[in-house]
């Protein structure tokens, strides 16, 4: 058999993921593993959460401009969306809905191309509101309005609950808004990227991202770390049960990245704003009374690698903390990086190619029909 590509130019070393393959020129997200760094723009991602606020972070990626007080309030859903989704059943998962409900967004909208900074913030805009909307209608709750006197962050909580939350929590989801809104090019930002150098609509290319980033190997599990704590119940317990999980061969859910080698940076900024809240709930002192041990048991173990907290941890706790339920996590980390996803596509389009990578042949070769 002959291995050949289907594309007539030369071929190049094929790479299984295209791990390590140059896929897109970028200057929105800057991921430095070694040094632990994370930068948006140029800009510091603990700079950018310390002083910054979700709207004026995605305002940042779309434009470049770096304006701290732009602000973005969540928007009403469409008539055709609300539809949709209350024909949806109860069990659907989170993100199925969110996908659909971005899906009949884009039905209802011009979207011409190439994707604008306009289209990005009104479907940033939208996708708070719409999952809100599931999330009340699966409890068999009406959905609630936006308030546009809130921002993002917290006007999604104010359509998820029905009252306004305080200003701490306000500002802990705001923070993981920041830290999930561009990680560079992973795979459901690539999708998106792939769907828009074909010139579809913006819409197009965050309902393909967000089905990417549905996959188990992407979204993460942080609803695992939520787990973990609540068996290990206590600090005092932490480190009998560490001990006992790795015994057992099991991962520390949290710990360990395949890109950082240094504590990675959006743990570091979210484990700031949780200690910056004034009245920690029991869940945050737990959590971060468990890193410390979990670290130094994990040093203990593996002193050939650097095995450190990773976003995981303290997005699990931050989302926990504010009242979400485990199951909503993976959506709303969608609807964090959906700046990202939007800001990627306005970028793809700025200098336009269609991407069509190419396959290497391994079937058969060329033979006639039996008979
Ligand atoms: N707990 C215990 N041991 C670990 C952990 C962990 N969290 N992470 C890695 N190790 C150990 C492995 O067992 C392995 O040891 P061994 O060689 O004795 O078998 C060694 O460290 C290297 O592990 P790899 O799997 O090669 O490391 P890799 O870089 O591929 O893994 C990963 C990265 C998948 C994140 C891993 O650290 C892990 O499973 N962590 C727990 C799950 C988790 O927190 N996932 C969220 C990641 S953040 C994100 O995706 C946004």
């Amino acid at each position: 058999m002959t291995a050949m590509t289907e594309s007539p130019t030369t071929p190049r070393a094929y790479s299984p993921g295209l791990e390590g393959v140059p896929a897109a020129e970028t200057a929105l997200g800057r991921v430095d593993g070694e040094a632990g760094r994370l930068l948006y723009r140029g800009y510091r991602i603990g700079d950018l959460v310390a002083r910054g606020t979700y709207p004026a972070v995605a305002n940042l990626l779309w434009t470049g401009d770096w304006d701290p007080a732009h602000r973005l309030s969540t928007a009403p859903v469409p008539d055709a969306v609300m539809v949709a989704l209350r024909a949806l059943p109860a069990t659907a998962k989170p993100m199925d809905a969110l996908r659909t409900a971005v899906s009949v967004w884009g039905a209802t909208q011009q979207l011409d191309w190439p994707p604008t900074a306009e289209q990005a913030r009104a479907l940033t805009a939208f996708s708070p509101s719409a999952l809100a909307a599931f999330a009340r209608l699966r409890q068999g709750l009406e959905p609630v309005d936006p308030d546009p006197s809130l921002d993002l962050a917290a006007g999604f909580l104010w359509q998820l609950k029905g009252s306004a939350p305080d200003a701490a929590t306000a500002r802990a989801l705001d923070a993981y808004f920041i830290v999930g809104a561009e990680h560079g090019l992973n795979a459901s930002t690539f999708t998106a990227r792939v769907i828009t150098s074909t010139r579809s609509d913006l819409a197009s290319a965050v309902v393909g991202a967000i089905g990417a980033l549905k996959g188990p190997l992407h979204g993460g599990a942080p609803s695992e770390v939520v787990e973990q704590l609540h068996q290990m119940g206590s600090v005092e317990h932490a480190e009998a049960w560490i001990r006992a999980a790795l015994d057992r061969g099991e991962r520390l859910m949290g710990f360990g990245h395949r890109v950082y080698r240094a504590y990675d940076p959006r743990a570091a900024a979210l484990r700031t704003v949780a200690e910056s809240m004034e009245l920690k709930p029991d869940w945050l002192e737990l959590a971060i009374g468990v890193e410390d041990v979990a670290l130094r048991v994990l040093a203990e173990r593996h002193p050939e690698r650097a095995l450190k907290t990773n976003v995981e941890y303290y997005a699990a706790s931050v989302l926990q903390g504010v009242g979400l339920s485990p199951d909503l996590f993976p959506a709303t980390f969608a609807l964090a990086r959906h700046a990202g996803w939007t800001a990627h596509a306005i970028e793809q389009a700025g200098a336009n190619r269609l991407i069509r990578p190419s396959a290497i042949y391994i079937g058969a070769d060329e033979r006639d029909l039996p008979g």
